[in-house]
Order: structure tokens, then C-alpha cells, then sequence
């Protein structure tokens, strides 16, 4: 018999009637046909798809997974304090970092300082630049990634930062014109689970607190926050922030999906998103913090509010939103204003009883147990004075709290990081086309700088604006970096070229050269080879209008290519482009570098030069046309309703290469495509079940960080053999996809990714590959039983070196 995940819950008293708390909940009926039996309120939460079930009470934390000693100290910590301290606890306030919790003295707790971001030090000076998320994915490298972070969390370490805002798995990439795709991983759930995973290992690792942000649905800037009206108070909208109305399974298979690897790896913290899911704002959404996060995920850390992403005050707290950010300031339109909804909101509510003393105090709990479990009370180093009047989110004139400093100010904490973060970024880019041997070059004699993205950046140091010339290593918003020192591509392809003793001349205005035919520049004798420097701007706050490259740069590649028949196209780009020359036999080479942070120049070199292989493989696809591309961005509501911005995720899984792959549409270059200097092949696939009696439906065990531990066993293993096939050694990436059983419900993707690894093979050598399958790569997510099944049925393996280069593959049938 069915049995209602509403009546179970009810039953066991975690769901309530949809009391008050909830506000903001609006059902809207789906305007298509795909998907118009929207369930009503409150009846079931099989498929919430368009509103959101209400779920209390939040669950407190219980310590499990390895945190129960830690709890028990921030037990005793909050025993200690006043009402007014807890409720300042978890309520930010203007400070020198990005975010800050005030410091106890009497306790001895310096407070909480919270920087931005996944990429570097925002307010760093004398802090490197490391390569950006979409880069770190692109290397399919998991060591890379780990080390990244490491070395990310030492240097916000020595600067005081105790917890760092990232990793991003929201965006996961769900439209191509997201602005912020660069800032996370992949625009696939498999790879940015593993990113997430190793990112928050290697944070955690180095002392340093992560925060898997922004959760959940958050797929698009546009309209992501209420639009104000300026002549009202500032929690009056006129329309509110766009709603993601994403169903349940694809809530599970695809934006939850690396979320669970993040509270799986002990994440400290969670960032609750600035859009709306499912009609209820992401930070008072009960169904998506209360039910899913904490009790479907066991996630036993604090979620914190994006900033300004706070709408309400008790009906957050009651949906399971522990800290509001940056607290002591409210979002009006994208203006910030004072006044709080926590603070001293929050104090007179307990004392009223409607927030329960109780609920405050595991808000505090949950906050101060991942401080003790990372020894952040012992010896942690204090924050460096040099990033307050960099702050640009609550700037030294807005501070009310008289903060003092310790230690020296501007420490330089790059250590030897930027051998890291050049090795990273030659790793991190993708060698899309090689013809004619263009690449490695080999000691050309004439060589020809083109575009305004090869030379240094003429703006300062702070990457917040689209500026013309220079390179693009990162972009803008909070993701942005302050450069200490930056290698741009002309300084070091002179540098290298002098060993050969070679002429380097160079044009960088991008009008110029699609406005003068290029043998009137004075170039002379063909170059041996031309090397066009382009990029593509993203930031925060605003989509991508198209995905060409900016100023021109499509033009720019036409010119060159029709002079010189050895072109050379990098790109430094948050991802997807439609590269229009991408076939001109003269482009005989093209490499996405992505943004590989301040060693852009040095990195390319090495690659351009063969001193390293390429290896990195693209982590989205790139389509010939952008009207390939599914799913964009909900832009120009022309309805005036508060509740209007809706978007409706109606390609339900296929985001991505599932798109397609379920649509038969060929990519130019597809998920997982890279080129190297030598060749691969893979062969003699085989398979191996590690459980015995195998039921469709994981085991019931007590839930851990991450759910239920079951779903996590590996229950299957894939071998098969890798072999060097060229001259040269180098990285190959195996990649695994599975195809389900013709059993599972409809809407299933062709194929999906379900493994992958980084071997390095000599040239003519051969190493075995092995696959470990978990049960929750076998599963689908069913929306009646509300579990993981594996279906049954014929499962298709397919091993290769993309989504779309399978060189073996393997029918099992699992059940
Ligand atoms: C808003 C962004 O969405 C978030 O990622 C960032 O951490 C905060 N601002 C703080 O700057």
C-alpha cells in the first residue's frame, strides 16, 4: 500500500500544519502541460514540484559522524551565555570581514570572521589567486582539487578567516547564461559532487571552515532577489525573487545530488540561496532545510543566510536557517540598509515564546561545533586589520562594534603557492582542436601576439569590472580576487621566446584589428605562428547576454585567420562560448583556459611550449549554436504580480550533456572532450557486484551526514585497461557513464556520468582503471517510497574519454 511521505511524517510528528511560519509560500499552478498536476498544498510531498511543503520542527543536531565531542564543548560554550549573546551569535554584524560574528571576551571567543571566496582572498593583499572553480573541475583531478583547497584555506588561515563562503555547487550550471557557472564546478551533479567533496576535505583539512553555498535551485542572478519599491520600507517588494520550481526527483538527481557529497565530507556550514524553491524564499524553506537538509542529510552544521537572503525573522528560524548574514543589515533591492530581522527581534522572541529557547540554542550549537571540531579555539591566528577597508560588503564606516586587532597587518601568506597555481592551471585547460601539429610549439622564430586579453591588466588589482585590456583570470562579484601579482601571456610568451632567440611583436586592440586589414599593420613577414588572446566576462548579480566572446573576439579570430595560416585561439572564459571559427582551417589550434587565477601567462606557456601535456577535459558542453542550449534564464516577466518570476524547471533531469544526449543534438565539443599531445585507448572491460543480496531499496540505517550510509557502499566495480597509444607521457581521463534499465520512470537521461579518474601513463604503457560503483549511482530517485531504488533491469556501461567517445562497454543486470 502507498503510504504519503506527509502521513509518515506526520505520523512520526515532524510535519506540522503549515503554520505561520512558512510566510511566504505561494502555490502556482504550472502555466504548461508537462507538468499541471501540481499537488495541492499540504496533502503530499511526493513531488513538491511549484510549492513547498511545510516541515517542522528543525531538528536539532545530535553530533553524529564524528562531532559528538566537538558538540559537547559548544554545549557548554552556549550554557554560558545570555539570551542577548546567543541572539547575537547568530546574527552577523558590519566588521572587517565579509561577514562577522562579535567576540565574547569574557569567554574567550574572538568571534567568527567569514571571507569570501572560492578562489582566493577577496580583501587579500599579498594573497594569491588560485584557478577558479569551473578550472579546478576541468582538470578531473581530484588531487588537484584537494591541494587547491588546502592551500586556499592556509593562506585565509594566516589572514583569520574562520570560515570560507564556498564551495559553490549553486549554480550547478542549469543555463549556459549563468553568471556565476565559473564560481562553481560542474554542470554535472557526479563531477561537482566530487569537487564539492575534495574542496571542503581540503578546506577542513587546513583548519579552515567550508561553506557549501548557495543552496538549493539557485540557477540564475537574474531576479534573484526581490525588486524593492524605493519609496516604501525596505521589506515592502514590489515583485519578489524568482522561484525554482524544480520537481522531486530532479531535486535529488541533479541540485541535491553534490550538496549530499558536501554534508558527506563534513561540511561545516550551508549557505541558504537568494531565489525562492518551490514558491518559499530558500532560507524559510522548511521542506528544503528542515526536511531535506537536516533530516534527509543529517547535516549536523549550521546554515547561514546569503546576504541579505533573510526575509522574515521567526519563520525562518522555525524553517531551519541558523545564522543570518550579514545580520545587522537588510538587502533593499541590491542596496543595503540597517535593521535586522535576528538581533534583537530574535530576543524579544524568546522572551514572547514564540521562537523556543530550545531552537536558539541549537542554532548557537550547531554554529560552535564545527569551531571546536577544527581546534579554531586554540592558537588560531587573528584577523589581519589590511582586509577591513577592503571590505566592500560593510565597509570600516559602517562598523558599530569597536574592533581591535592583533598580529601584523598585510601578512604575505603566498607561501610558494604559485607553483601550485601555475602547474593548475596548465592543467585546468582544455586543448579543444590541434591541427597540422600546431601544437607543441616547436622554437618558431616569428611569433604574433593578438587580442586584448594577451597583455597586463591597465585597471588595478581588483577584478569587479569587464575592462578591455588585459588578462582575464578571474571574474567578478564575491567570487573576485585582489591581485598581488598576476603573469599575463605576452609577458611570458617574450620571456620563453627569448630562449629561441625569437621575435614577438603584438596587437591587442581588438577594434583595430577587425577594423584594419591585418597586412597594414606592418607585420611583415608571416609569423610562424599567431596566438589570439580572447575573453568572456561573468559576474555575480547579472547574466551572461550571450555567449559569444566579448569585444569582438569571433572578428578578431576572422582577421587573424585570414592572414595567417597558423592560428592559435585561447580563450579565458568562465566556460561555455560558441566558438563561430571554431572549423577555419587556418585555426589550427584552440585551448580553453578558463580563468586559471594569477598564473595565467606562465601556465599557458608551458603548455603552448609541451613543457606539460594537456589533460583537462570539459566539464559542460560546447554547442555549435546557442539556441542548442536548454533551459535559459527566466528574463523579462512582463506581469507586474508579486509572484510572478516563476521558473519552471521543466527539463526536469536533462541538464547539460543529458540535454544532448536525450535530444540527439551533437555537440562541437562534448562533456568531457580534451585533447593531448599523445593518444589513448581503453579495452578489456570487466565487471564485479561487491554485495551479496542486493535489495532494490537501500537497507534502512540510522541516518549519518550524508543520509542514509547505505547509499554510499560500493555496489558494484568496473575495471578496464588504459593504454599510452602515442610518443609522449600524459594524463589520460577514463570516464564512466551508465545507461539505466529500460524499468526506470520515464525522463531518465541516456547516459550519465559515474566515475572517472586521472592516470598518468608513460608512452606505450598500460594501468588498470577501477570504477567503484556506490548504490546511489545505481539509484533513481523514487518519488512514492521517497528512497534511492535501483531499478530493475539491464544497465549499459560505457567506458571512454568523453560523454561521447565510448570504447567498451558492459551490460549488467544488478537486480
Ligand atoms: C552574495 C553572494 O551570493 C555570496 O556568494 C557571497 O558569499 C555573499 N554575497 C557575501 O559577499
Amino acid at each position: 500500500m502507498m503510504r504519503t511521505v506527509a502521513n509518515a511524517l506526520v505520523a512520526s510528528g515532524l510535519l506540522l500544519a503549515p503554520a505561520a511560519a512558512d510566510s511566504c509560500q505561494t502555490p502556482i499552478n504550472h502555466p504548461g502541460t508537462a507538468f499541471s498536476n501540481v499537488q495541492p498544498l499540504n496533502t503530499t510531498i511526493l513531488d513538491p514540484y511549484g510549492h513547498s511543503p511545510a516541515v517542522y520542527p528543525s531538528p536539532n543536531t545530535t553530533g553524529i559522524g564524528g562531532w559528538e565531542e566537538a558538540m559537547a564543548k559548544a554545549k557548554a560554550f552556549t550554557a554560558q551565555l545570555t539570551l542577548e549573546e546567543k541572539a547575537w551569535m547568530v546574527t552577523g554584524q558590519p566588521g572587517p570581514c565579509v561577514g562577522n560574528v562579535l567576540p565574547i571576551p569574557r569567554l574567550n571567543f574572538s568571534g567568527l570572521c567569514l571571507q569570501n571566496g572560492p578562489q582566493g582572498i577577496e580583501e587579500g593583499t599579498y594573497s594569491s589567486v588560485f584557478v577558479s572553480g569551473v578550472s579546478a573541475a576541468a582538470s578531473w583531478d581530484r588531487k588537484l582539487i584537494y591541494d587547491r583547497a588546502y592551500a586556499i584555506a592556509e593562506e585565509h588561515k594566516a589572514k583569520g578567516t574562520h570560515v570560507i563562503l564556498g564551495p559553490v555547487a549553486g549554480p550547478l550550471g542549469r543555463s549556459a547564461y549563468n553568471g556565476r557557472s565559473w564560481e562553481g564546478f560542474a554542470a554535472d551533479p557526479y563531477l561537482t559532487g566530487v569537487c564539492m567533496e575534495e574542496t571542503i576535505i581540503g578546506f577542513q583539512d587546513a583548519g579552515v571552515q567550508a561553506n557549501a553555498k548557495h543552496f538549493i535551485g539557485n540557477e540564475q542572478e537574474t531576479q534573484r532577489n526581490p525588486t524593492f519599491d524605493p519609496n516604501a520600507n525596505a521589506t515592502t517588494y514590489i515583485q519578489d525573487s524568482v522561484s525554482s520550481n524544480i520537481d522531486d526527483r530532479t531535486v535529488h538527481e541533479i541540485y541535491m545530488w553534490p550538496f549530499a557529497n558536501a554534508v558527506r565530507s563534513g561540511a561545516a556550514s550551508f549557505m541558504c540561496s537568494y531565489n525562492r524553491l518551490n514558491g518559499s524564499h530558500s532560507c524559510q524553506n522548511s521542506w528544503a532545510l528542515n526536511h531535506l537538509l537536516k533530516t534527509e542529510l543529517g547535516f549536523q552544521g549550521y546554515v547561514m543566510s546569503d546576504w541579505g537572503a533573510t526575509h522574515s525573522g521567526v519563520a525562518s528560524i522555525e524553517s531551519g536557517m541558523d545564522m543570518t548574514m550579514p545580520g545587522g543589515f537588510t538587502l533593499y533591492g541590491e542596496m543595503w540598509t540597517e535593521g535586522s530581522y535576528f538581533g534583537k527581534n530574535l530576543t524579544a522572541a524568546v522572551e514572547n515564546g514564540t521562537v523556543d529557547m530550545s531552537r536558539l540554542d541549537d542554532m548557537v550549537i550547531r554554529t560552535m561545533t564545527p569551531y571546536y571540531l577544527l581546534g579554531q579555539d586554540q592558537d588560531y591566528p587573528s584577523v589581519d586589520s589590511s582586509v577591513g577597508p577592503l571590505n566592500v560588503d560593510s565597509p570600516p564606516d559602517t562598523w558599530l562594534y569597536d574592533w581591535t586587532f592583533t598580529g601584523t597587518s598585510n601578512r604575505d601568506v603566498r607561501g610558494n603557492h604559485s607553483v601550485l597555481i601555475r602547474q593548475h592551471g596548465a592543467e585546468s585547460t582544455v586543448l579543444l582542436k590541434n591541427e597540422n601539429g600546431a601544437l607543441p610549439l616547436n622554437a618558431p622564430k616569428s611569433i604574433a601576439v593578438f587580442g586584448n586579453d594577451a597583455g597586463p591588466i591597465t585597471q588595478g588589482a581588483y577584478n569587479n569590472v569587464n575592462y578591455e585590456y588585459g588578462v582575464l583570470p578571474n571574474a567578478g562579484g564575491s567570487g573576485t580576487c585582489r591581485f598581488s601579482s598576476l603573469s599575463n601571456p605576452l609577458d611570458a610568451i617574450t620571456r620563453r621566446a627569448e630562449q629561441d632567440g625569437a621575435l614577438v611583436q603584438s596587437w591587442l586592440n581588438n577594434t583595430l584589428l577587425t577594423t584594419t586589414a591585418l597586412p597594414d599593420l606592418w607585420i611583415g613577414q608571416l609569423p610562424d605562428v599567431c596566438l589570439v588572446f580572447l575573453k568572456s566576462w561573468a559576474e555575480e548579480n547579472k547574466d551572461r547576454d550571450s555567449l559569444d566572446l566579448d569585444w569582438n573576439g569571433s572578428a578578431v579570430v576572422e582577421a587573424v585567420a585570414t592572414y595567417c595560416n597558423n592560428t592559435v585561439v585561447v580563450t579565458h572564459s568562465n566556460g561555455i562560448n560558441v566558438l563561430p571559427f571554431a572549423d577555419h582551417p587556418n585555426v589550427t589550434a584552440i585551448l580553453a583556459a578558463h580563468y586559471p587565477g594569477e598564473q595565467a601567462g606562465n601556465a599557458i606557456v608551458d603548455l603552448l611550449y609541451g613543457k606539460v601535456n594537456p589533460s583537462a577535459k570539459l566539464p559542460y558542453v560546447m554547442a555549435y549554436n546557442e539556441s542548442d542550449y536548454n533551459a535559459p534564464v527566466t528574463t523579462a516577466v512582463q506581469t507586474n504580480g508579486t509572484y510572478d518570476w516563476q521558473s519552471w524547471f521543466d527539463e526536469r533531469l536533462e541538464v547539460g550533456y543529458r540535454h544532448f544526449d536525450a535530444n540527439d543534438i551533437t555537440p562541437r565539443y562534448e562533456f568531457g572532450f580534451g585533447l593531448s599531445y599523445t593518444t589513448f585507448s581503453l579495452s578489456g572491460l570487466s565487471g564485479n557486484s561487491s554485495a551479496s543480496n542486493l535489495t532494490a531499496l537501500p537497507p534502512a540505517r540510522d541516518t549519518m551526514p550524508g543520509g542514509n550510509p547505505a547509499l554510499w557502499e560500493t555496489v558494484y566495480t568496473i575495471k578496464a585497461d588504459v593504454t599510452n597509444t602515442g610518443g609522449v607521457a600524459g594524463y589520460a581521463v577514463p570516464q564512466l557513464y551508465a545507461g539505466f534499465p529500460d524499468s526506470t520512470p520515464e525522463g531518465t537521461p541516456p547516459s550519465q556520468l559515474r566515475g572517472f579518474d586521472k592516470i598518468w601513463l608513460e608512452a606505450g604503457e598500460t594501468k588498470t582503471v577501477t570504477f567503484d560503483l556506490m548504490r546511489r549511482d545505481v539509484s533513481y530517485w523514487d518519488i512514492v517510497a521517497q528512497d534511492w531504488r535501483i531499478p530493475s533491469g539491464a544497465f549499459t556501461f560505457n567506458a571512454g574519454f568523453s560523454s561521447r567517445d565510448f570504447w567498451a562497454n558492459s551490460t549488467v543486470v544488478l537486480l
